[in-house]
């Protein structure tokens, strides 16, 4: 199933295709540019509906779809090396404001993924799915082990790190149950998710957004102001993933549209994707960046020395490095926009519209660095001659 595919499923089951009858109105991506003074960048499909949840504005539904950019850097470093981690990546979201909540949630994910796919859902055997909840959270244990039927020790419970999501910053939060696909023995250990999250493999987050969270704190321990105004709800399905799991491929660059990109990076340098472990990373890192790079610079981005444009300018560079030491000695940046802009202006015609544009202030930033390529050449031929 391609990734066009999973997106347009995504928005009709919840749009008006679901056996609960719940209906919910389709909302397009926002821009990647957060209209949030504690965020630089979308991070999360629920950043755009935060003011709906906090009850600072009434929201015009009382259930949305969407399918949003997000840009995530923190674990940055991650990304090629593990199968999993991107710092573009499109999130699937149901949000109810108000509306349903625990069990209707969990039900509803629950029906999209085991529907088979002649009929619409993405057709995921239940024996392969196990659960996560918040390590006190029984009613969301018994949702999914006497409503939905997921036998007990499929069920697993987490603490704050793993089952408590919040934005990282003030905002609403609160406990959360996962769903994870088991990939098989040969991914890793048994004994889910708890055990192994290579093998077990996340793909959808219920959030039961239920509390505001205060300034400071860690990942584990933060200030609780208070209950939200209502009950919500706020899912994420990293469409990425789900790509990966339906195309049947290792790990989420070597999806339809990411490995276009991957494919011309391949091409430019004249490598061939996996021959080497270290070549393949810097050929995840390089396809990953781009797109990154591509989807900043349509929504307004320019590269710069702080902020959202430093942002843009460390992918920037972080895809010249990498395709340098691969062997490239020409400019790459126009093929590699070329090829995202083939990949994914499918989804997303604006960057069709604005290729121009894109085209020329990517170019300019590589041009921009040409300094750091003529160090990045010559540190790179110090390393061979030792
Ligand atoms: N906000 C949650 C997440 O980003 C669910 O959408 O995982």
């Amino acid at each position: 199933m391609n990734s066009a595919e999973i997106r347009s499923r995504w928005l009709k089951f919840f749009e008006n295709g679901n056996s609960q009858g719940l209906t919910h109105t389709v909302v397009p991506s926002a821009s990647l540019v957060a209209d949030d003074p504690n965020l630089l960048l979308v991070n999360a499909g629920m950043v755009p509906f935060k003011p709906y949840f906090l009850g600072e504005i009434k929201p015009p539904f009382v259930r949305a779809t969407s399918v949003q950019k997000c840009v995530r850097t923190l674990d940055i470093d991650e990304v090629g090396k593990t199968t999993r981690h991107a710092s573009f990546f499109q999130m699937c979201g149901n949000f109810s404001f108000g509306d349903y909540f625990k069990e209707g949630a969990i039900k509803l994910a629950w029906e999209l993924l085991t529907k088979p796919v002649d009929k619409g859902g993405y057709g995921f055997p239940e024996s392969k799915l196990w659960v996560t909840v918040f390590q006190n959270d029984d009613e969301a244990a018994e949702i999914w082990h006497k409503v939905v039927g997921v036998p007990k020790e499929r069920i697993q419970r987490r603490g704050m790190a793993d089952n408590f999501w919040s934005m990282g910053v003030p905002g609403p939060c609160g406990p959360c149950s996962e769903i994870y696909y088991d990939r098989g023995e040969q991914y890793g250990k048994e004994g889910g998710p708890i055990a192994d999250e290579d093998r077990y493999l996340e793909v959808w987050n219920l959030v039961f957004m239920q509390y505001n969270r205060g300034e400071g704190g860690t990942k584990e321990k933060f200030p609780i102001l208070g209950e939200l105004p209502a009950k919500n709800i706020d899912t994420g399905m990293g469409l990425e993933r789900m790509a990966a799991i339906l195309q049947g491929v290792d790990n989420i660059y070597e999806i339809d549209t990411t490995k276009i990109i991957l494919d011309k990076a391949t091409s430019i340098v004249g490598i061939k994707y996996g021959a080497d472990k270290s070549a393949d990373i810097r050929l995840r890192v390089v396809a990953d960046h781009t797109r990154t790079a591509a989807f900043l610079i349509a929504d307004g981005v320019i590269p710069g020395n702080e902020g959202r444009g430093y942002v843009l300018r460390r992918m920037m560079r972080r895809v010249i490095r990498n395709m340098r030491i691969l062997g490239a000695d020409k400019p790459v940046i126009k093929d590699l926009i070329e090829s995202t802009i083939k990949a994914m202006g499918p989804q997303y015609p604006e960057l069709n519209t604005d290729k121009n544009r894109i085209l020329e202030i990517a170019i300019r930033s590589e041009e921009h660095t040409s300094e750091l390529q003529s160090h990045v050449r010559i540190s790179y031929a110090v390393f061979c001659l030792k």
